[in-house]
């Protein structure tokens, strides 16, 4: 079955009545974020987290890859603890937990005075197998140019120092960023979503785990942040979204970015 007449937009449904319409392996990546533990109510909105983690499963394509981006509510003075339920439970249903990423927030509220300021949402990175596709993101390396021996086997003392000197290595330019994004927070807030992703999250795992003419899906997409990165990168997208007002404001986003697009 193709799925190519439901490419290119928001679909305004419950994602797990969605993607069970949809065949085995057709997702290269979902990168979503759900709401949890009622830390916003979306509407009273509510989603059946154990058969959407298996319906993902079903649907993402071996060597595919979902970024699940979660915190936890602090309810009677203890964390729930839910993503963490939720990570082990993507495991249980046959995908890898391939990383536990973090996405710092570069300015935060002051909220709670007993302990200390929350600025982080888990990335759980999942893959179902072996990543296909790992496009990293590079860095500047704050040694670049420096020399560096890589060492050498002790075995025979009077050639050790030649041969260290030979194995001499040259810090590069450029090495890979590490599992911990930093993002600016509340430069999306135009979009009129309480929770819209920074666009560079999404631009970062898109680039990262697809090429271009990959399927990217977001299952709960609200205002459609991660179909405009999709776009944007050559990707193609599908998005689902329970309210039909965010699915009318990601339509009209995804409309706007095509027009952009167009002119240059
Ligand atoms: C955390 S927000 C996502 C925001 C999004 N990442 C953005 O950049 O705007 C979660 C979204 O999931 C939607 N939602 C809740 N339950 C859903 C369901 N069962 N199926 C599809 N969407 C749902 C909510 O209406 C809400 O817009």
């Amino acid at each position: 079955m193709s799925i190519e007449h439901l490419l290119g937009k928001v679909h305004n449904c419950d994602c797990l009545e969605f993607m069970k319409q949809l065949p085995d392996k057709c997702i290269d990546l979902t990168v979503t974020s759900p709401p949890y533990d009622n830390l916003r109510t979306y509407k009273g909105f509510v989603f059946d987290f154990e058969n959407i983690a298996k319906q993902l499963f079903r649907v993402t394509k071996d060597g595919g890859v979902v970024v699940w981006v979660v915190a936890d509510a602090t309810i009677n003075g203890s964390e729930t603890g839910t993503s963490f339920k939720q990570a082990l439970f993507f495991k249980e249903c046959g995908f890898n937990l391939h990383d536990t990423m973090i996405y710092a927030k570069n300015s935060y509220m002051p909220l709670t005075h007993n302990r200390y300021e929350q600025a982080f949402e888990y990335m759980f990175v999942f893959s179902k197998g072996r990543p296909k596709t790992f496009n990293p993101i590079m860095v500047n390396s704050k040694t670049a140019g420096t020399k560096r021996n890589r060492g050498g086997s002790k075995a025979n003392e009077s050639t050790y120092a030649e041969r260290k000197r030979e194995e001499q290595t040259v810090v590069a330019d450029k090495k890979q960023a590490c599992n911990v994004f930093f993002y600016d927070v509340g430069k999306n807030d135009k979009t009129g979503h309480n929770a819209p992703f920074p666009e560079e999250l999404c631009n970062d795992h898109i680039v990262s785990w697809t090429n271009p003419g990959d399927v990217v899906y977001d299952p709960f997409i609200g205002s459609g942040t991660t179909a405009k990165m999709a776009l944007l990168n050559g990707r193609k997208f599908i998005g689902t979204e329970i309210s039909i007002e965010y699915c009318e404001i990601a339509n009209k986003r995804i409309e706007a970015e095509r027009a952009q697009l167009k002119l240059f």
